[in-house]
């Protein structure tokens, strides 16, 4: 006797009959570095086939994100000046905020998201202003992050993406927004960040590794499950539009929980080491590059969130494109 599942997977007809969880090349973010100075096109050593680019040789790439059907980028910028207080984040003319011109110029119809941080542009490398005690000083950072906000809206930014952890930044930022005249720039806020190794290829793509300590005083435990929903909760409360869950892979129960309790966009955030792991993975053999990556990008739809920032995005355009 075959039970109704079993029925209902005896062929691939069927089993594409009534699957119900779908990819759409409109549900990725591509995430790109960009890097201070010129004729850079550098691969990052522990994220193969993802690069760093100076903004006058970012054009190729952005042409075959574009024609591959990609619509959304997030971009980090790398400075070539650091310092105690990360000046170059809110400068006008800093890297983000001309990077961000030139993807308009090119692309008007490109979304572009910013990541709002200090990490990028401090030379100790923590998300925020510190104290004689090596804390990040909370309030201080959220007078900077509004800067940082409105600067990228200045120069074109669609969405501002703050995944700094500080306390109370999504409301800073929301009201730094209005004040200036971008009321409609959303919010995508890095609500659920874990402090994680899954982050460690991504501090050599940015040059971005704290130079003492870690981040755990202000990044979540993954210890800890009850804060997830608070924390979400906190940023809807402050004005965030859309919710980044990050990292993605082991957190599939908080994306999960936070599509059951809240109403609110949910993006996964697919990091660095998800993609790097994967990689090395294929390039010794050990599994199918293709096969595995699917079988993760649907987990973390199925699992609840509709947005998904991925250094896989243009595979998956190509698979999608292909028919799966
Ligand atoms: C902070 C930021 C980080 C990532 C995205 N934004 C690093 C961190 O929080 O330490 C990590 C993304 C990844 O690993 O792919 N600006």
């Amino acid at each position: 006797m075959f039970k109704r599942h079993r029925r209902l997977r005896n062929s691939k007809n069927i089993r594409n009959l009534v699957k119900d969880v779908y990819l759409d090349v409109a549900d990725f973010v591509y995430p790109i570095f960009i890097e201070e100075g010129a004729d850079i096109r550098k691969e990052i050593a522990s994220m193969p086939g993802i690069y760093r680019y100076s903004i006058d040789r970012v054009e190729e790439e952005l042409d075959e994100v574009w024609n591959l059907g990609i619509r959304s980028l997030l971009i980090f910028g790398i400075p070539k000046e650091k310092d105690e207080v990360g000046k170059e984040a809110y400068n006008d003319s800093g890297i983000v905020q001309e990077a961000v011109r030139y993807i308009k110029r090119l692309y008007p119809e490109m979304l572009v998201v910013t990541d709002v941080c200090m990490c990028e542009y401090t030379s100790h490398g923590h998300c925020g202003v510190l104290d004689e005690n090596g804390y990040v000083k909370n309030d201080e950072t959220l007078e900077l992050l509004g800067k940082i906000a409105v600067s990228h809206a200045k120069a074109g930014a669609d969405i501002v993406a703050p995944s700094d952890m500080m306390d109370g930044r999504v409301k800073i930022i929301r009201e730094a927004l209005d004040e200036t005249g971008y009321k409609n720039i959303p919010i995508m806020s890095y609500s659920v960040k874990y402090s994680s190794a899954f982050y460690g290829p991504f501090r050599d793509a940015a040059d971005s590794a704290p130079s003492f300590g870690d981040r755990k005083t202000y990044q979540m435990d993954y210890r800890s499950s009850w804060q997830a929903l608070d924390e979400a909760r906190e940023d809807l409360d402050q004005g965030a539009d859309i919710l980044i869950v990050k990292p993605a892979l082991a957190y599939l129960d908080v994306i999960s929980r936070l599509k059951d309790n809240l109403n609110a966009p949910i993006a996964a955030y697919n990091v660095s080491a998800e993609y790097s792991m994967v990689k090395a993975c294929s390039q010794n053999g050990w599994v199918d590059e293709k096969d595995i990556v699917l079988e993760k990008i649907y987990g973390i739809k199925r699992a609840g969130a509709t947005i998904i920032i991925t250094y896989f995005a243009k595979d998956l355009a190509r698979w999608i494109a292909e028919g799966i």
